[in-house]
């Protein structure tokens, strides 16, 4: 059973979302000693970025390991590179050493990365035991993709390898992605989604669970996904659905 918040604006979801994921950050570090967080892409995590860096449950950042979720082929100055995302909104803020962040690169080849990435996580559980993720962030595309697990793609019949390079011809683009082994492999993930265009798939997903989008097939260690939601994307939901949910913190009377 999914957990659902749902905020009234995207500032209060990106507060809300902020809040969980430093607060988790603070007593995962407290009970492991560190925090690998797996960041998403799009435009939705931008403003959780920002509160993050702003918000007054600061984690220890040098406690914190940055991985993605996946990434478009492009340089890491790119207006569109997930990691450029992340470093403009939160990591070139942060006291943060540079060896714990570990941008997805497929400047050699998509192939040639997405192998690499899979060593980098590999060692990575090798070295600091399982989940190879404390959390995972993801986004949701209105066909229902997450990360770049796009509907018809290779990426998603992948049962073994926790990274690929998924060519995705919607785009006409090559992408880097983690699996749905690699997200099974986390111990939380967290979806951030907003805008009234979303509306329609997150009802598919989360009330009608429409097993044919790529997002219904998600589920971490300890299960379903948590999901922040902004009003607008959850218009749709059936009162019911949204029971347990939670509207800026606030438990809702159903
Ligand atoms: C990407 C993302 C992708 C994104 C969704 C939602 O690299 O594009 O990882 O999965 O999260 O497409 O994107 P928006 O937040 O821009 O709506």
């Amino acid at each position: 059973m999914s957990t659902i918040h749902v905020s009234d604006t995207p500032q209060a979801l990106a507060q809300a979302a902020a809040e969980f994921i430093c607060s988790l950050a603070k007593n995962t570090i407290r009970k492991r000693g560190r925090f690998a967080i797996a960041l998403s892409g799009g435009n939705t995590p931008r403003l959780t970025y920002e509160r993050m860096r702003l918000t007054d449950n600061q984690p220890e950042w040098s406690r914190m390991y940055f991985f993605w979720s996946d990434e478009r082929c492009v340089p890491p100055d790119h207006p569109d590179s997930n990691y450029r995302l992340a470093r403009k909104a939160l990591l070139a803020h942060i006291p943060i050493p540079a060896g714990n962040i570990h941008p997805m690169d497929c400047s050699t080849s998509p192939e040639a990365g997405a192998e690499a990435y899979e060593s980098l996580l590999r060692g990575w559980v090798a070295a600091n035991g399982e989940p190879a993720f404390d959390l995972v962030m993801l986004g949701l595309g209105d066909d229902g993709h997450t990360a770049s697990l796009f509907p018809g793609t290779r990426a998603l019949d992948e049962h073994e390898r926790w990274v690929l390079a998924n060519r995705v011809d919607r785009l006409g683009s090559w992408r880097m992605t983690l699996t749905y082994p690699a997200l099974r492999a986390s111990e939380q993930i967290i979806f951030l989604v907003q805008g009234g265009s979303k509306a329609p798939v997150v009802k598919a997903i989360l009330e009608e669970h429409n097993s044919e989008l790529p997002a219904s097939a998600v589920s971490a260690r300890t299960g379903s996904p948590h999901w922040y939601l902004d009003a607008a994307s959850a218009a749709l939901l059936n009162p019911a659905v949204r029971h347990d949910s939670t509207r800026d913190g606030q438990k809702n009377d159903g």
